[in-house]
């Protein structure tokens, strides 16, 4: 059962003198429970494919569905975001002035209008990761690696059905990129989450389940 479905995706950039062609007629499938894994040169369109992919664009021809609903201009995008989708980007973006523990948590409190926020579930992720005791610091206190792991977590706490993550590991060094994928597939383990990392981190490839090379704005290959 596909998590989501992208057919025929065209997406051109208006620039004011020039046209850029991204993607053309590009068509993807990605099985629930399923971690896939976009592979291109820079500059061949896997952010603006990602973008459109998490409803994050809406400028694009082609057909989007997501949990078998079909995305169109009558849809409630936020709430789709909000309950069916997590963001990883490769900078993390946690907001500095909430501690570890207040950026997982707010998230929550959106998505579940400020009650019944489960604190102590949040907590015991965070023991996943090892960062159990920083839950009261902020996220200038702790290292990037830390960081990027609390922005995973982060994108986890609403359990949604899929994950976007686009070069979750850019800012990383091997050790922390390592620590970064073992989370993923774990956290895939126990969840059942899909994901779609683009990347040109080749490491990467160890957690992947299927493997998409972008180019010319097409899928080329599947490896
Ligand atoms: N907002 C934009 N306006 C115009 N061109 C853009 C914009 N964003 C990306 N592009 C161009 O679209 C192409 C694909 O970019 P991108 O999706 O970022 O590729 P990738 O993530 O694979 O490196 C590139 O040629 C880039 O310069
Ligand atoms: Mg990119």
């Amino acid at each position: 059962m596909p998590i989501l479905e992208a057919h025929n995706i065209s997406k051109t950039y208006y620039k004011t003198e020039e046209t850029i062609p991204v993607l053309n007629k590009l068509n993807i499938v990605v099985e629930k429970g399923e971690i896939l894994v976009l592979i291109g040169p820079s500059g061949s369109g896997k952010s603006t494919l990602l973008n459109i992919l998490g409803t994050l664009d809406s400028d694009y021809s082609g057909n989007l569905i997501i949990d078998e609903l079909p995305i169109t201009n009558a849809v409630d995008l936020s709430n789709i975001r909000r309950h069916k989708l997590g963001f990883i980007f490769q900078f993390h973006h946690l907001l500095p002035e909430f501690t570890i523990l207040e950026n997982l948590l707010i998230p929550q409190m959106i998505a579940h209008n400020f009650s019944n926020v489960p604190q102590k579930a949040t907590i015991d992720m965070l023991e996943i990761i090892g960062l159990k005791n920083r839950i009261n610091h902020y996220p200038n206190e702790i290292s990037g690696g830390e960081r990027q792991r609390v922005a995973v977590l982060r994108a986890m706490v609403n359990k949604p059905c899929l994950i976007l993550a686009d070069e979750p590991t850019g800012n990383l060094d091997r050790e922390n990129s390592q620590k970064m994928l073992k989370l993923m597939a774990e956290l895939k383990a126990n969840y059942q989450q899909s994901f779609i990392i683009a990347t040109h981190d080749q490491s990467i490839l160890d957690i992947a389940d299927r493997v998409l090379y972008l180019k010319d704005g097409k899928i080329k290959k599947e490896i």
